[in-house]
């Protein structure tokens, strides 16, 4: 059954807001966007017509690759009864040196919202500061916060709860990990994250973090002990051990991230239900073995469908 008065509720909500970070957004909006996405999903299941942002125009600036986030935007915005236009960043000005606050002020006349994937997070806060039109990060060298909020409704949908449930994250202290501690520590999900010494969360990010988790009372913990970390965890996530713009010896960076492989001995200390999660794509043998990520645990691609669901929420509920 779909909730009309979620769906009707929902619409423009969050108009006048970025979606920058998880930070910005309390429990209660987070948990809005996900029944939202949940009706709205429910809508597209049922070839129920949602033509919410008619007429509308989604400006996706990519600097870096992107499979997901690219089909994803895409075809939500699509669904959505609108359009989105591709730009590559060396098709545009921004690639001959044209600044990110003319491209913002330039761009803001032209179309309803920018979704943006790109290197230092001050590049979409900059464009945020200059744009009169919602800013969505894509993915920042520090956040995801698309991903973690698809991640969080995949959780959602099979545990029926937020309560109660243990999260480990295991691999590289990256901007999945990062937006994931924060994800969780609002919505109340304990969580520890193990990493290697050299590849641990910014220090600065894990404070906030710690801020968040105690407003909601979640365990926040870090650790270079994998075991320790999934032990009775509900969630075992881990992504890869060099992301886009990474640049050094990856032989001698896997040897140190080895340990924190999620295979078939390390997922023994976990839940008996416990759910495996990527963000992908994944580098199978690498951070995760064949047998975890194509294993029976493993919701990988419902967390991939759901970013079209959750996506085309924070569209709809931000343009
Ligand atoms: N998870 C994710 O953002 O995937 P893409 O890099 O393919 O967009
Ligand atoms: N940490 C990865 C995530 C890709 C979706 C990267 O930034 O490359």
């Amino acid at each position: 059954m779909i909730n009309p008065v979620v769906v009707q509720n929902m619409r423009g909500k969050l108009k006048g807001k970025h979606f920058l970070k998880l930070a910005d957004f309390t429990r209660d909006e987070l948990m809005d966007l996900i029944q939202y996405a949940i009706e709205l999903k429910n809508m597209q299941k049922k070839g129920e017509a949602h033509h919410l942002l008619k007429g509308k125009t989604l400006a996706m600036i990519f600097e870096k690759s992107s499979t997901r986030t690219r089909v994803s935007f895409e075809t939500g915005m699509y669904q959505l009864g609108g359009q989105a236009l591709f730009l590559n960043k060396n098709d545009l000005q921004i690639g001959n040196g044209e600044t990110i606050a003319d491209t913002a002020k330039v761009l803001s006349r032209y179309v309803d919202g920018i979704m943006i994937r790109t290197f230092e997070h001050k590049i979409v806060e900059e464009l945020a500061e200059n744009a009169s039109i919602p800013i969505i990060n894509g993915l920042t060298d520090d956040f995801h916060p698309c991903q973690v909020l698809a991640d969080l409704m995949t959780i959602y949908e099979k545990k029926g709860t937020f309560n109660g449930l243990k999260l480990a994250f295991v691999g590289d202290g990256n901007n999945m990990a990062q937006s994931l501690l924060m994800g969780c520590a609002i919505m109340g999900i304990d969580c520890t994250i193990a990493s290697p010494d050299n590849s641990q969360v910014k220090p600065e990010i894990y404070s906030q973090v710690k801020e968040k988790a105690a407003i909601s009372g979640a365990k926040v913990e870090q650790t270079n002990d994998p075991k320790k970390a999934v032990e009775n965890a509900d969630m075992i996530y881990t992504d890869v051990w060099a992301s886009m713009g990474w640049n050094g010896d990856f032989e001698i960076r896997k040897k140190s991230f080895m340990p924190y492989q999620v295979n078939d001995t390390l997922v023994k200390g976990a839940k008996e239900d416990y759910l495996f999660l990527h963000c992908l794509p994944a580098h199978r043998e690498e951070e995760v073995t064949s047998s975890i990520i194509d294993g029976e645990h493993s919701v990988v691609f419902d967390q991939a469908e759901n970013r079209l669901h959750v996506q085309k929420a924070v569209l709809a509920s931000l343009l």
